[in-house]
């Protein structure tokens, strides 16, 4: 797909070891955390999904591994460095698709796409931007603006993006938002695909189908303990309501 061309080889990718780790991570805010410390290691081409309560702390977690939060305690490296938005590299390996929309008003789908890919020097933008709406299905409103488009196409036109550029490391919060269920299928193999080319994927989900269809482990994130759980005992845990 599109990616072969997004994407760094999969051998480049091994060779940096672990892509994402944290080392007694705690986030929050105005000095309190919200949850239990983090320990995780994520390699190359490997998927972990985050779950927990509302207001267990997944999009805060995930924001200090965008470099978009400072910790409170602890570390979080990426590819070996400590986090830091600002560095060129970082922003060059790692996308993020966050929860909140942002768009620019006079730009069509496509051109969205477009610019997202150009702006990191995609080979080939036109054919990899192709690809992707027809993977997001959103091909019949490659020419449409985003306040013409549902919440849902718009939501597939925010996650096309993440996809429509180069990436070692890829962090979704809860990207099952708004998504039918064909979409989340899709989604999940989308993102199946793209650890087998060896990019790394966190993701917080409370969408049983997703997790099980990524196959991911899980981390739990509560107040008392943050814990990894195989992805038979995250869908389970998810399944019971955690
Ligand atoms: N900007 C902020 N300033 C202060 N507190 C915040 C801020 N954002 C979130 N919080 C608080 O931090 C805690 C964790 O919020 P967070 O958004 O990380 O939860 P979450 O696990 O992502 O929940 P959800 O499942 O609802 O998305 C909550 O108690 C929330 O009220
Ligand atoms: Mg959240």
């Amino acid at each position: 797909m599109s990616a072969e061309r997004a994407v760094p080889p999969a051998a480049e990718t091994l060779a940096a070891g672990a892509v994402l780790r944290a080392d007694g991570l705690s986030v929050g805010y105005a000095g309190a955390p919200v949850c239990a410390p983090v320990d995780v290691v994520v390699g190359a081409g490997q998927m972990l999904a985050v779950i927990g309560a509302n207001g267990s702390g997944k999009s805060t977690l995930l924001r200090a591994v965008l470099g978009l939060l400072e910790p409170l305690a602890g570390t979080v490296e990426v590819l070996g460095r400590e986090v830091d938005e600002r560095e060129r590299a970082f922003r060059s390996h790692v996308a993020g698709v966050l929860d909140a929309d942002a768009y620019f008003p006079g730009l069509t789908t496509r051109e969205h796409l477009v610019l997202t890919a150009r702006g990191h020097a995609v080979r080939s933008a036109g054919t990899v931007v192709d690809e992707l709406l027809d993977q997001f299905g959103l091909t019949g409103q490659a020419g449409a603006v985003p306040e013409s488009l549902s919440s849902g196409q718009r939501r597939r036109l925010l996650l096309a993006a993440g996809f429509a550029r180069p990436r070692r490391l890829l962090v979704l919060d809860e990207p099952e938002q708004r998504l039918d269920v064909r979409m989340r299928r899709t989604l999940a193999q989308l993102m199946r695909e793209d650890a087998a080319r060896g990019v790394s994927i966190v993701f917080a989900t409370h969408d049983e189908d997703l997790l099980e269809g990524t196959g991911a482990p899980a981390l739990l994130v509560t107040d008392d303990v943050c814990e990894v759980l195989s992805p038979a005992a995250a869908v389970a845990a998810l399944a019971r309501g955690l």
